[in-house]
């Protein structure tokens, strides 16, 4: 530290591993984030919770939440700048339950109202809530007649609903009982009867939780929309043993009376399919992840054909992991066509029907392209008997590439939401993918292409922490017109800024090997890029991240701004002791890499992680130091390619007889560490204050001053750390590794084959 460089950390002991609390690092990113004025967050009511129900408003700049006996209307610019409640508490107060009211549906009824149900204390109800033609007219109020709720909401609200309002009629997949055992798709509102999916029969929907509601267009005529339901439900007895939950898409068509002699005010075009997101696994057996949380719909040029994007995790105790998978509607509709699941020979096991299918086929929404059946009422009594007993395809859907394009497990999180924007970049267009996990965080990734759009690296940007406490993010909305992500859980309703390119410095270098789509370097300072302004001086490389190209000319520019400093210290550690080399890149994506080297003219050795070597993302861990230990450690950060040293320690390892020796010694004499056939270590009047320290250490033995010394030592490290950028010694020191740093740089350009080496060697972090 300061000039000298060199520290004692024995804060890190192999079973006080303390000062790498993961928790707290967590709580330091939020308060970090909070500080920096980057995430604004409601906290809620102290009489509300559950904010889990999201309305977008772009137009009128207001995003509408339903919660616990509350709606609100925030301000999108800044939600805890003004906001409106409202209050939907229940009208009837039965004596023995807790009267509340969950809101569950917020959808736009007309220009000036939106629809609104809630649990109403297990009393399901509806109503108006008016919020006039433009923020500006100031009106948000509910409507004081209520109506029945029934097959909207559900009764508990542990339960969810799935729903959406289309042309006046209100299309939901919700529980329409008090046991919540009645679960339904139900069409109501609208002067149309009613109309549910068939009542208690297993085959159509099996114990299903709604997570989404989306029209579709098939063709260009409307006769043609079908309105498509996600979900998970329990799979059908015998459909696959030992797997619980099926992911699902279920399709109707939107022109659906339901049937004439049978399935009367009953679906006739209810067809669904099961969604496959699985990963092989090493004994052959595939790895399923079945349990639907969140989709989300991208829109591309057509309007046929979204993308889907979901997000499942595991149906196991055991194994926690979670997925994206991505989904063509293309494989859809062909799946809709195929062969429809049966039950037939002796172990009436599910096999694909073979018999003749009747005309028009079931699945099919009537109009005058086929067979001139104008309603679902005239189709053939055959045709509605067969739909009736055959709701299930045979066939899966499976995702694009057959993978997905995320798996993440060994995480003590899974995944909960997902909202996609589609970023305009120099070399094209990214989906940049915002994912919620049930610890109230949020990833930002993005998939891009390595070669074809068949094979996708996925880049993971940035992890933030948007609430105070680990709670699940229950809703999310993103708005392009702010450029702002709306985030809601059970404790309050939260907003950050889609980009925040000023995070990755000032360096052109680092700008670039960020390969964030919204970001570029503009000159000056990473900023955020707008692809209409034609700028010479910008750089911006998402498709390779590849400094080399885009900044070589600004190696000045980048020492200037003093990035990539690498520290070099020397590190004490006593024999038979064990003792931890601190590295952790300031990149999320960096893979350290690190080399042992016995004296600067030795060969450099890799070290691998073995017995005594224990790599972790934070540093290494040496268990137990033997004289042979003492030498130079040098710390790589490896990022797509380009190499980085970060750390170079030089390690003295002290045996027991001198450390005797030492402790009997003053202080003074101390700090002169005799040094034997290891390679000298620099001296300082700052290593002097370091080495008593240690001492001091070693002399008490008692862990809580283990404690209360690490507490000390870092904060004295922190400010040291500020005065250090001062000193002119550490610019010089710094331009001879800016030199070498580019050195990399030129040897990467040489051979391609020792970049694939370095990526080979590192495992992706998503
Ligand atoms: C909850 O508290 C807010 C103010 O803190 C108040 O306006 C509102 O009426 C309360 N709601 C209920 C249901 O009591
Ligand atoms: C949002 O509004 C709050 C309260 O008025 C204010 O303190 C905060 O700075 C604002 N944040 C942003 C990002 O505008
Ligand atoms: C919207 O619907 C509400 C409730 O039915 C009605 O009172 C209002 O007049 C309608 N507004 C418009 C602009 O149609
Ligand atoms: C270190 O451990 C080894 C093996 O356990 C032992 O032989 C040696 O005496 C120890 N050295 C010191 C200095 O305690």
């Amino acid at each position: 530290i300061g000039g000298g460089h060199s520290v004692v950390r024995l804060c890190w002991r192999e079973q006080t591993a303390h000062c790498a609390d993961r928790s707290s690092t967590f709580r330091l990113a939020s308060a970090e984030m909070l500080e920096s004025n980057n995430l604004v967050t409601f906290e809620g009511l102290p009489n509300s919770s559950a904010y889990h129900t999201f309305l977008l408003d772009e137009e009128k700049g207001r995003l509408v939440v339903g919660a616990k006996d509350h709606i609100f209307s925030f301000n999108l610019l800044n939600i805890s700048k003004d906001f409106t409640q409202c209050l939907m508490s229940c009208p009837f107060s039965p004596p023995q339950r807790e009267c509340s009211n969950f809101i569950k549906v917020l959808q736009p009824f007309n220009q000036t109202h939106i629809y609104a149900c809630g649990t109403g204390a297990f009393h399901p109800v509806c109503s108006y809530l008016e919020v006039g033609k433009k923020l500006e007219d100031n009106v948000f109020r509910l409507e004081p007649h209520v109506e029945n709720g029934r097959g909207k909401s559900p009764y508990d609200p542990k339960l969810l609903t799935a729903s959406m309002l289309i042309d006046g009629e209100l299309y939901a997949g919700t529980s329409a009982d008090f046991m919540g055992r009645d679960f339904a798709i139900f069409r109501t509102l609208g002067k149309h009867h009613p109309i549910r999916t068939e009542q208690h029969d297993s085959r159509w929907l099996n114990d299903p939780r709604f997570l989404g509601v989306h029209l579709i267009p098939e063709s260009d005529n409307p006769e043609d929309d079908k309105i498509y339901l996600f979900f998970r439900e329990n799979a059908i007895d015998g459909e696959h043993a030992g797997k619980a939950t099926h992911a699902r898409i279920g399709q109707l068509c939107k022109n659906d009376m339901g049937g004439h002699r049978s399935l009367v005010n009953k679906w006739t075009t209810f067809l669904k399919a099961r969604l496959v997101c699985s990963v092989p696994g090493g004994n052959g057996i595939d790895t399923h992840f079945d349990e639907l949380q969140d989709v989300f719909l991208m829109s591309t040029k057509d309007p046929k054909s979204p993308i889907i994007y979901a997000v499942f995790t595991t149906s196991s105790n055991i194994f926690k992991g979670s997925a994206v998978c991505m989904y063509s509607m293309t494989d859809i509709r062909r799946v809709f066509l195929g062969p429809y699941a049966h039950r037939d020979g002796p172990n009436y096991q599910w096999v694909p029907f073979q018999g003749r299918v009747p005309y028009p086929r079931p699945g099919t929404c009537p109009g005058k392209t086929f067979g001139g059946f104008d309603t679902t009422k005239d189709l053939p009594d055959e045709v509605v008997t067969f739909a009736r007993s055959h709701p299930a395809m045979f066939n899966p859907v499976y995702p694009i590439n057959n993978r997905p394009i995320i798996v993440k497990t060994d995480v003590d999180y899974q995944f909960t939401q997902i909202v996609v924007d589609k970023v305009e970049a120099e070399d094209g267009q990214y989906d940049v993918m915002f994912i919620g996990t049930d610890m109230g965080t949020i990833l930002k990734v993005v998939s891009i292409p390595r070669g074809s759009w068949h094979d996708l690296e996925e880049v993971l940007l940035e992890e933030m922490t948007v609430f105070r406490e680990p709670t699940a993010i229950t809703a999310m909305e993103l708005s392009t017109k702010q450029q702002q992500l709306y985030l809601g859980s059970d404790m309050g309703v939260s907003q950050m800024p889609l980009h925040r390119c000023e995070v990755y410095g000032k360096a052109c270098a680092e700008c670039c090997l960020a390969r964030d789509p919204y970001c570029a370097w503009d000159g000056t300072e990473c900023s955020r890029y707008f692809p209409m302004a034609k700028r010479r001086t910008r750089r911006q490389d998402i498709r390779n991240g590849d400094p080399l190209t885009q900044c070589s000319d600004l190696q000045q520019h980048d020492e200037l701004n003093g990035q990539a400093t690498l520290q070099d210290k020397t590190v004490y550690g006593v024999e038979n002791s064990s003792t931890f080399l601190e590295c952790s890149p300031k990149s999320q994506r960096a893979l350290t890499y690190w080399q042992y080297q016995r004296s600067t003219d030795d060969r450099k050795q890799e070290i691998k992680s073995e017995d005594r070597f224990i790599r972790t993302e934070q540093g290494l861990l040496i268990r137990t130091l033997s004289q042979k230990d003492s030498g130079i450690y040098l710390c790589h950060a490896v990022e797509h390619g380009f190499m980085q040293t970060v750390l170079k320690v030089n390690l003295e390892v002290i045996d027991t007889e001198r450390l005797e020796d030492l402790l009997h010694r003053d202080e003074n004499a101390a700090a002169g560490i005799p040094s034997q056939d290891v390679s000298p270590a620099r001296e300082s009047p700052n290593q002097k204050l370091w080495y008593r320290d240690f001492l001091s250490l070693v002399n008490h033995p008692t862990l809580n001053s283990v404690d209360e010394f690490c507490e000390q030592v870092w904060k004295r490290e922190r400010k040291h750390r500020k005065q250090k950028a001062q000193l002119v010694q550490q610019v010089q020191l710094h331009q001879q590794q800016q030199q070498q740093k580019w050195k990399h740089l030129q040897e990467r350009q040489k051979g391609r084959n020792r970049r694939t080496h370095e990526l080979e060697r590192a495992p992706r972090s998503v």
